[in-house]
């Protein structure tokens, strides 16, 4: 897969000019990891929600309850408020790289960290850097540094009213997408109502409300099952099982 393509290149680079050095206890030897990567089947990275288990193998969000002046001063990007666990901060740019997104769509501005976030990983990641737009009920709060992204947009939105977002723009917002979900307001009829404007390849991400499962999401999650969407588990489980803040929720559009 496109991730991992460069452990070949360094595989094949080692035994041709370095072929001792590859050799166990060689400098260059990783132990079983290279080949590992190399011989892995990822024939099962796509499953449906319904075939998953909801457990993590530990809660990404542990560090940040903690009262300490490292949990209270880690969440920050380049000054401003950046709500995201370091996990998913070392997930989204290798989604961005394989994705090549053309347009990601954030729900939830907050401070626009995040945003000024993506919106530097897209210029650096992608051959083509296309737009973030960030949606919000309280875009007053967002830094003017996050406004001076030339590939960053705000946009006023009420989600618990669909109608509010601008149907025009969504229309035309070029694919591959990547939306993410970081609002937590009526995820599911978000979800329905963006899924209309989505196209097969595109990523749905939903955060911090599937890590507490009760009824609603595992019917949320059935209805996007129903609507043709697979959990990407190479993002679900890099770390361990389900150790991101959108656990199951690293979906593609099929
Ligand atoms: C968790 S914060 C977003 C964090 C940000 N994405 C980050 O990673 O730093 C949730 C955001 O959802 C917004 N929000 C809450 N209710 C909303 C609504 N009805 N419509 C639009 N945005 C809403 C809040 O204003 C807040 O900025």
């Amino acid at each position: 897969m496109k991730l991992t393509s460069g452990y070949k290149a360094f595989w094949d680079a080692a035994h041709k000019h370095y072929p001792t050095q590859i050799q166990p206890k060689g400098h260059l030897d990783m132990g079983v990891a290279i080949g590992s990567v190399l011989n892995a089947d990822d024939s099962d990275r796509f499953v449906r929600p319904s075939e998953r288990v909801w457990m993590s193998t530990i809660y990404p969000w542990i560090f940040d309850k903690r009262r300490t002046k490292i949990g209270a001063l880690a969440l920050t990007y380049k000054g401003l408020i950046l709500l995201k666990t370091p996990f998913d901060l070392a997930l989204y740019p290798r989604l961005i790289w394989e994705l090549q997104p053309r347009t990601i769509l954030e729900l939830g501005s907050y401070q626009g960290g995040s945003g000024l976030w993506l919106s530097d990983q897209m210029s650096v990641l992608c051959e083509m850097p296309g737009e973030v737009h960030s949606f919000d009920l309280y875009v007053k709060c967002v830094h003017e540094n996050a406004r001076a992204h030339p590939l960053l947009n705000f946009h006023h939105v009420d989600l618990s009213d669909v109608s509010t977002f601008d149907q025009d723009l969504l229309m035309r917002l070029p694919h591959p997408w990547l939306v993410i979900d970081d609002a937590h307001v009526q995820i599911f009829s978000i979800f329905s109502y963006l899924n209309r404007f989505m196209t097969p390849g595109d990523y749905y991400v939903v955060e911090d409300n599937p890590v507490n499962v009760n009824r609603e999401i595992i019917d949320g999650f059935q209805l996007i099952e129903d609507s043709g969407f697979l959990i990407d588990t190479y993002f679900t489980d890099a770390f361990g099982t389900n150790v991101t803040c959108a656990p199951n929720a690293w979906l593609r559009k099929s």
